[in-house]
């Protein structure tokens, strides 16, 4: 468990490639997991991948990364709604990087808000599928200094 990482992603980053692709690019939701898998492997790390479009599905997905060497968490726009996310985090006391593929930060304002940030252990945003990637780094070279 310790040798594995989470990457959990949130509603309609399924339709990665064909959606919004001036804004989330052409990458599809099988090459972001490609790319976690590569990034993972080459730390000698475990990948679990999932996708879902359900805040209570995304909760009970953090619960079961309980012990995990921690978790990428791209909730999409549950990251600006949910109470339950943020809990979830604080309950399972989670290393998590919040990472959106876009730069939430140069779009409409109510994506400046993310309930994740404040309980996550850092924050990547506007790199692509890049993101991914950093984030899957921080987790497995940071060691204990992540906590
Ligand atoms: C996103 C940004 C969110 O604001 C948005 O709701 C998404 C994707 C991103 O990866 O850029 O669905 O998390």
């Amino acid at each position: 468990m310790p040798d594995t990482v989470h990457v959990l992603n949130g509603p309609n980053l399924n339709l990665l490639g064909t959606r919004e692709p001036e804004v989330y690019g052409r990458a599809t939701i099988a090459d972001v997991e490609a790319a976690c898998r590569a990034a993972c492997e080459r730390h000698g790390l475990d990948l679990v991948f999932r996708q879902t479009n359900h805040e209570g599905e995304l909760v009970t997905f953090l619960q079961e990364a309980r012990g995990s060497r921690g978790v990428v968490l791209n909730a999409a726009a549950y990251t600006h709604t949910s109470v339950a996310i943020a809990d979830a985090i604080k309950a399972v006391g989670l290393n998590v990087v919040e990472v959106h593929l876009s730069n939430v930060f140069a779009r409409e304002a109510f994506r400046h808000h993310s309930y994740v940030s404040p309980v996550a252990r850092g924050v990547i945003c506007g790199l692509g599928v890049d993101g991914y990637r950093l984030a899957i780094d921080a987790l497995a070279t940071a060691g204990d200094r992540v906590s």
